[in-house]
């Protein structure tokens, strides 16, 4: 039976593609000051720094591939009617082949005008200072910081209303108003949460019917499936 599957990812969907997750040992914000490289005040105070750290995820970006977990979900949409709403600013879910996504937090891959939101870019390259909008203003990355607004967020929560089962991979549940969006589920909806490490949040310790699969995405998304296909 065709069912509405709502797939939530964060930085452990790529984790064994070789991108480094936020939170863990050895994570992103170990060696980095969040504030300093993802907020607007960050950008004020020095925005060779947040240029440079956005151009290195970039390049990485390059290096890397969609691994087992991001292919698993793609056959998925043979069946069912399925929306990846991902927390992640890699495509690597638009590589592995998935059709529908929601980008939460912005996309690596594209910049946008200071001023002019709405200008928006594609840029696989370099961003540097005095690259400019065509209203002639600096560009920075297509980001959501922290302090910004999530513009996709009544999207993505419109998705979750709406789906029949949710999927979670990978994500630490502390990041809001991502982590808060399983609040927005059918009371019915089944809820399955793939992490090695994983972290009950509030909205999923009054979910009715959560599945925990305590293991890394490239194995819990199979065995996730194969609940789902009942197999
Ligand atoms: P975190 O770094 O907070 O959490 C990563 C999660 O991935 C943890 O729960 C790990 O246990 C899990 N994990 C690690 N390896 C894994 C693997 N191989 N397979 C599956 N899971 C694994 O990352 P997020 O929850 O995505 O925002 O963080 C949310 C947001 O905070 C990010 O989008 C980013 C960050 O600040 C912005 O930069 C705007």
């Amino acid at each position: 039976m065709l069912k509405k599957i709502a797939v939530l990812t964060g930085a452990g969907m790529s984790a064994e593609s070789g991108i480094k997750t936020f939170r863990d040992a050895g994570g992103l914000w170990e060696n980095h000051d969040v504030m300093t490289v993802a907020s607007p005040q960050g950008w004020a105070d020095d925005q060779e720094l947040v240029l440079r750290f956005y151009n290195d995820r970039r390049r990485q970006l390059q290096e890397v591939e969609p691994n087992q977990g991001h292919l698993d979900l793609v056959p998925l949409e043979q069946n069912h009617d399925v929306v990846i709403i991902t927390q992640n600013v890699d495509d690597l879910h638009e590589r592995a082949g998935s059709s529908h996504i929601i980008h939460l937090h912005g996309e690596l891959n594209k910049v946008r005008c200071t001023v002019d939101e709405t200008l928006v870019y594609d840029w696989p390259k370099d961003l540097v200072t005095g690259d400019l909008s065509d209203a002639g203003h600096q560009l920075r990355p297509h980001i959501v910081w922290f302090g910004e607004m999530v513009p996709l967020l009544e999207k993505a929560a419109g998705e979750v209303a709406t789906a029949d089962i949710i999927i979670i991979i990978g994500t630490s549940m502390q990041v809001y108003p991502a982590a808060g969006l399983v609040s927005y589920a059918k009371p019915n909806a089944k809820i399955y949460y793939i992490d090695p490490h994983p972290q009950l949040n509030y909205e999923l310790m009054h979910a009715a019917h959560v599945v925990v699969i305590e293991e890394v995405a490239t194995k819990g998304v199979k065995q996730c499936i194969g609940m789902i296909e009942g197999k």
